[in-house]
């Protein structure tokens, strides 16, 4: 069986000021009525029960949202601070040391998926490849030169190939034109983030690539405590670890990467160019949420999360407004990866 180790500890800034440090995106409903962490474990739940791992700050909402959508889950791992994804990972797999065979599967919590049966067929790829003692990712064709994504290099394009492929290269979010040129080849796939590996493939993919974390996870797991229903790692320990993500820590680095191509709707809800691409639009190309119109507007996405804000777009084009209770953005769409600047930005002023 496939164990889910769902990371659930970002902070989704991009997504500033719905996506809040107290309430990050992966708990909040951008597109549709459940929350993009509900619709991530109901998309797992023909697996094993999964293992959360997220931040102090956010265990009752996951253990919350985890009961209101009635998916169970195996444990949910408190990181006494965020060190990024690959802490998280490399902790999730020791915790498994004992089963150096089972199949764990690293899935985000703030994506969609359109096709769900599709998705499914791609993870039984994975896992046969996984079986085979390789790190497998999920790759899907890209459509435009994504600064935010993680690309793969394959050794020929993937035309209809539905199997697992191996991969040349892996390049953690290039820069617009490195983008751009990447596309142009044919020959590369986007990165969907999940990662699929055995517990020892995965174990000793870091004492490879990022020995230095693996004395830091170990101890932090050694001294976990159980809080409620909780498990908390020792905060000691976590805070020497480096705060980096998988992709640069070992997926940049390991050289028997393999890419199962997957064709299922997959968007990761970023940014707001994301969610105004994947939410219903009108013959315009508007998206309009909450308390919120858009007249002689094209393209442009307004939101209102204030009952008491009337958010009303006039002659916009390519626009992004947002209004919650304490903060309204205006952004050009094409900026929207530029949005956790804002945040600095704002705490520099505090
Ligand atoms: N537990 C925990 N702790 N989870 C975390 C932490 C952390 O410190 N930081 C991030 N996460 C979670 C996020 O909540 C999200 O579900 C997932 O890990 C991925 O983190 P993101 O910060 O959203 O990564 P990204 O979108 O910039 O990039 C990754 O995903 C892209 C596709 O969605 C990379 O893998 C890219 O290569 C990939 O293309
Ligand atoms: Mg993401």
């Amino acid at each position: 069986m496939i164990t889910p180790i769902i990371l659930a500890g970002g902070s989704g800034t991009r997504l500033w000021p719905v996506s809040r440090k107290a309430y990050p995106k992966q708990f909040t409903s951008l597109a549709g009525d459940q929350t993009l962490y509900q619709d991530t474990l109901k998309r797992l739940s023909h697996l094993d029960a999964p293992v959360v791992i997220t931040g102090t700050d956010y265990r009752f909402i996951a253990a919350e949202q985890a009961a209101e959508a009635e998916q169970d889950l195996s444990s949910i791992m408190i990181e006494p601070e965020g060190r990024n994804t690959a802490p998280a990972i490399l902790t999730a797999a020791l915790m498994h040391e004992d089963t150096p065979d089972a199949i764990l599967l690293i899935m985000p919590s703030d994506h969609i998926v359109a096709d769900e049966d599709g998705f499914r067929a791609a993870l039984e790829e994975g896992r046969i490849a996984a079986e085979e003692s390789r790190i497998v990712t999920f790759g899907s064709v890209p459509t435009r030169p994504e600064t935010g994504y993680g690309y793969l290099e394959l050794v020929a394009p993937a035309g209809a190939c539905k199997a697992a492929l191996p991969l040349i290269s892996f390049v953690e979010k290039p820069d617009a034109d490195r983008a751009a040129d990447m596309i142009a080849t044919g020959k590369y796939l986007w990165n969907g983030g999940m990662f699929m590996a055995r517990v020892d493939t995965l174990i000793e993919a870091f004492d490879t690539h990022a020995p230095h974390l693996m004395l830091p996870c170990r101890a932090a797991l050694a001294g976990a405590q159980t809080d409620l229903d909780f498990t908390r790692l020792a905060a000691g320990p976590w805070a020497k670890l480096e705060d980096i993500s998988v992709d640069y820590a070992i997926m940049e680095k390991h050289d028997d990467l393999v890419v199962v191509p997957m064709d299922c709707g997959w968007s990761d809800m970023g940014s707001w160019d994301s969610v105004w691409r994947e939410s219903p639009q009108d013959a315009d190309g508007n998206v309009m949420q909450g308390n919120a119109t858009a007249m002689d507007c094209t393209d442009t996405l307004l939101r209102s999360d204030n009952d008491g804000v009337e958010l009303v777009g006039l002659g916009l084009e390519g626009i992004t407004a947002i209004a919650t209770g304490d903060a309204i953005l205006v952004a050009r769409t094409d900026d929207s990866q530029k949005v956790k600047e804002v945040l600095a930005t704002l705490k520099a002023k505090e």
